[in-house]
């Protein structure tokens, strides 16, 4: 399948990248350094704000994979890149007449059901989390009234050990654990996109 992905440097992207090539899927990737390439993808250098470099990065794509980010937790200040982004990719896919587009976002966003982790645990111990929560909040509504096969996969805490194969998906955001390995959650990506599952939904992944 031909896959665009953006965020391909990034603790989600990275594994999504090494998944999807050893899946044999055919990857056009968008870096913002020539520097962070790597090999075996087709490369796009670019900003993801720019509709240009969108447009290059999902040309002929089957699906778009967006694992964007502001880093780590972030500065805790409000930044509007995911759901901007997400807007131009949403826009150039219809532009492109491609439907399936699956993003990275957060378990704690509300419906998400962790009720624990977004009320008590964010609040008191990570506060940084709340702009990039308000921002999947964002990037989630520009998803539902986008009228594709959209998911956005709400992901608990990433760490990089070894998968563990062994997934609670829940979209209801029920019964959901504080962690997943980028194994798992890329695994789980390419999976729904392979399967044709959770189209317009919102589904929550932990280990
Ligand atoms: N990490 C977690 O524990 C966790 C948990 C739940 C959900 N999530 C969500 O999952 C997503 C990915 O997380 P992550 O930890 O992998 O993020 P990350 O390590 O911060 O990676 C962010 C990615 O976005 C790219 N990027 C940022 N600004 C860009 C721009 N203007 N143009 C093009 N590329 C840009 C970065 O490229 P550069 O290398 O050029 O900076 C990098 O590839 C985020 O939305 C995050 O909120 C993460």
């Amino acid at each position: 399948m031909k896959l665009a992905l953006l965020g391909s440097t990034g603790m989600m992207g990275k594994a999504v990248l090494s998944a999807a090539l050893v899946r044999g899927h055919d990857v056009t990737h968008l870096v913002r350094s020539a520097k962070a390439a790597g090999s075996g993808a087709r490369v796009v250098v670019g900003d993801a704000l720019d509709p240009k470099a969108i447009r290059e990065t999902l040309k002929g794509a089957d699906a778009v994979i967006q694992c964007l980010g502001v880093g780590g937790m972030g500065d805790g200040k409000p930044n509007n890149l995911v759901p901007e982004a997400t807007r131009l990719i949403v826009e150039d896919m219809k532009a492109q007449g491609m439907r399936r587009l699956v993003c990275a976002s957060n378990i704690g966003v509300p419906g998400s059901g962790a009720l624990f982790f977004r009320w008590v645990l964010v609040p008191l111990f990570a506060r940084k989390l709340l702009p990039i929560l308000d921002a999947k909040i964002k990037m989630e509504a520009i998803l539902r009234a986008s009228n594709l096969d959209w998911t956005a996969v709400r992901l608990a805490a990433l760490n990089e050990k070894p998968a563990r194969n062994k997934l609670k998906v829940s979209p209801q955001g029920r019964t959901t654990g504080y962690t997943i390995t980028t194994a798992d959650a890329a695994a789980f990506m390419l999976d729904i996109i392979e399967k044709k599952q959770f189209a317009a939904k919102a589904v929550a992944i932990s280990n």
